[in-house]
């Protein structure tokens, strides 16, 4: 078959087709409140330096381990490293027992929780752990470990979203490792799992063995830089793996993540060593992402903590201002300690499409349910126009 080039007719169509596309979704980001994503992305500046530096006319691969660099293959793993030094002593970690990795995602931080809390224990007790997890966290557990094969316990959450551990205490199988996963910042209702009360039940078993993964996707990112910072201090809580994503609050703009761990959990993996990356593979994707790594490190080097704090505030402030005008509306919503997130009675059908806000059932809280994830583009400007649709179409609410 011969091949022909593309006409420059071709060419201006399918320009045309992708500015198209890129207008919709810049109307769509203008809308964006009901998905935790920080808007403002901060990458200007990088795709400059990028498009000038020629690494956007190479392919950089991070296949390898950052803490364990090899070969001379283009790749940004010494970046890498420094994002996870970066991330680690903000939630306790010692830099000399450190490990880690940039995700795809958060799921894929998880995936990588619940992969090293399974070799872990099974290393320490030859035997395979239960996963137990609460209803309300997201469903990236369930799938995982349906994925990963492991037998899993779904722990009912309270009204607020957060485990009850009682019902953990009566679902725990204590002759068997634990592998549990708290929610710190649930999806929809934003609730933390209380720790102390979940730990207290796991120590009255000092025999059984236990690992600790946090989900800490959205609110791992700003609980550091808010007076919260101690219930993700592992110095204080402890927890042996922790997932974050890097498009949720740092304002990535394609998904990403950190997976944070210690050495000695590292070091207790299925080794799977490989001869032509020369070491030991812990991870479980071969190839990754060597562009991700550099803009979450171009992030970090251009945001001070002060701004970091000072983000954190405002987007906390906001969510309670949000709450108190749903009050003031007679709406009924409610606002977890700690969060972000703005839950509330689900308004009818139109303004949930066009603020594409997702839904929620809850018996407890009257039936249907909407949330507002007030992330760093949600200022009191923005809901304004939101809040007053709302009010205008509250007559109109699914009862
Ligand atoms: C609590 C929680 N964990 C995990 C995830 C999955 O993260 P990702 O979309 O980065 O895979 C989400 C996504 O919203 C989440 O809210």
């Amino acid at each position: 078959m011969g091949s022909r080039s593309v006409t420059e007719d071709e060419f201006a169509m399918a320009e045309a087709c992708l500015d198209q596309f890129a207008g919709d979704m810049i109307v769509r980001k203008s809308r964006d409140l009901g998905y935790p994503t920080n808007q403002k992305s901060k990458l200007i500046s990088f795709y400059k330096w990028l498009s000038g530096s020629g690494i956007n006319l190479a392919m950089v691969n991070n296949a390898g381990d950052p803490f364990n660099i090899h070969g001379s293959h283009p790749n940004s793993l010494v970046f890498e490293r420094e994002v996870i030094e970066y991330f680690g002593p903000l939630y306790g970690f010692d830099l000399n027992d450190l490990w880690g990795i940039v995700t795809f995602s958060g799921t894929d931080g998880n995936n990588h929780g619940i992969y090293f809390g399974e070799k872990y224990l099974e290393s320490k007790t030859q035997m395979k752990p239960i996963v137990y997890v609460s209803d309300s966290a997201h469903y990236s557990t369930r799938r995982l470990a349906d994925l990963q094969n492991l037998d899993l316990r779904l722990i009912p959450s309270d009204v607020h979203g957060c485990m009850i551990p009682e019902e953990l205490e009566k679902a725990l199988e204590p002759e068997k490792p634990a592998l549990v996963v708290f929610a710190m910042g649930t999806t929809f209702k934003g609730g933390v799992d209380d720790q102390d009360r979940l730990n207290a039940v796991l120590d009255k078993y000092p025999s059984m063995a236990v690992y600790r993964h946090i989900d800490a996707a959205l609110f791992g990112g700003y609980i550091p830089h808010s007076e919260f910072r101690d219930v993700l201090d592992r110095n204080i809580h402890p927890f042996d793996s922790i997932a974050i994503s890097g498009h949720k609050y740092f304002g990535m703009d394609e998904p990403a993540g950190v997976f944070l761990t210690t050495m000695e959990i590292k070091n207790n993996q299925n080794p799977f060593s490989v001869s032509y990356l020369n070491g030991s593979m812990p991870m479980i994707n071969c190839s990754r992402s060597a562009l991700s790594p550099l803009k979450l490190w171009w992030i970090i080097k251009h945001t001070s903590e002060e701004s970091f704090a000072e983000q954190t505030k405002t987007m906390l402030e906001t969510a309670k201002w949000l709450k108190s005008e749903f009050d003031r509306l007679g709406v009924p919503a409610w606002l977890e300690p700690m969060s972000n997130t703005v839950y509330f009675k689900r308004p009818g059908q139109e303004i949930c499409e066009k603020y594409d806000l997702a839904p929620d059932y809850d018996e407890r809280l009257g039936g249907g349910l909407s949330h507002i994830v007030v992330m760093q583009h949600v200022s009191r400007d923005h809901l304004a126009p939101f809040l007053e649709e709302f009010r205008m179409s509250t007559n109109s609410a699914i009862e």
